[in-house]
């Protein structure tokens, strides 16, 4: 595995690699890698001849109040990993190296709607931030596909709402999150939860669950998102939000809509904040018990 940090020898690479008529997948992180961007390494090496991955913690999508200074930095595990996994390239740039005018002064890109609610809420100029980055990661690397986690759902819808905008030739693969043996999401902020907040977290899972089977059995969304945060509460978190929410466009649902939804939640607890999310597949048909 090739390891470079900056923008000419990534690209050096890259056309190499094209003239032979190998194609590129690839894999942003922001470090701390686990089996979640594992599991991303091997699904795009499954697609593409190569692989490229690249690792920073991006500054302009942490607010002023964030963990940008304490985000988990383990550069020695990243790059053994990303070897185990058949990785081709780590791309490990400084900040000068992607803000070549400085953060302050940089281009920033905004996608309007699906940013403003939920984390884009919670967390103001976040997702103007990871557009800004990704935008730039796919103008360096030049990708032919990009797998990104389902964990970040809003960010995934984000993404793709960034690519078809302004007709970005790369496919995104997204893929279903990964989870600890108790339903707990794999992130790179789990290390920060002490074994009391640990225990307490797949709590998170479980409201999504059960907010799934609520939905199924009819009740309305206003009163099960309610349950939700009760719960969540109940269980020593400090709730964001637990939202049930059209996939599409994270739009608030029509009282009758049966396809295409999801749960949200973001909570916090000991000074963590987890997000995750569960789709609501849809329902089988209504003779399909006959059937069996
Ligand atoms: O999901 C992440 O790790 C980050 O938001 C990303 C996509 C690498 C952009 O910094």
């Amino acid at each position: 595995m090739r390891i470079v940090e900056r923008v000419e020898d990534l690209r050096e690479a890259v056309r190499g690699w094209r003239r032979q008529g190998e194609s590129i997948g690839f894999v942003p992180t922001m470090g701390n890698l686990h089996a979640g961007h594992h599991a991303l390494v091997d699904a795009a090496k499954r697609r593409c001849a190569r692989v490229v991955a690249s690792v920073f913690v991006n500054p302009t999508q942490f607010g002023p109040n964030e963990d940008y200074a304490r985000y988990p930095r383990t550069p020695d595990d990243d790059e053994a990993g990303l070897r185990a996994h058949a990785c081709d390239l780590l791309f490990r740039p400084g900040v000068a190296e992607m803000y070549p005018f400085g953060t302050a002064a940089c281009v920033r890109v905004h996608v309007p709607g699906l940013t403003d609610e939920l984390d884009g809420a919670a967390r103001p100029g976040h997702f103007d931030g990871v557009a800004t980055v990704v935008l730039r990661l796919f103008n360096m690397v030049q990708p032919d596909l990009a797998a990104f986690g389902a964990k970040d759902f809003q960010q995934l819808q984000v993404i793709r709402y960034l690519v078809r905008e302004l007709s970005l030739p790369v496919e995104i693969l997204p893929l279903p999150t990964q989870r600890d043996h108790d339903g707990l999401a794999l992130s790179s902020r789990n290390r920060f939860l002490d074994a009391q907040a640990r225990a307490a977290a797949p709590a998170i899972h479980a409201t999504l669950q059960r907010m799934r089977e609520a939905w199924r059995a009819g009740r309305a969304v206003p009163a099960i998102e309610a349950d939700a945060v009760a719960a969540l509460r109940g269980s020593g978190f400090a709730p964001d939000y637990a939202a049930i929410r059209r996939a599409a466009d994270l739009a608030p649902p029509r009282a009758d809509e049966r396809r295409g939804l999801v749960a949200l939640i973001a909570a916090r607890i000991g000074g963590t904040r987890l997000i995750d999310n569960l789709e609501f597949e849809p329902e089988p048909p209504a003779d399909a018990v006959e059937r069996m």
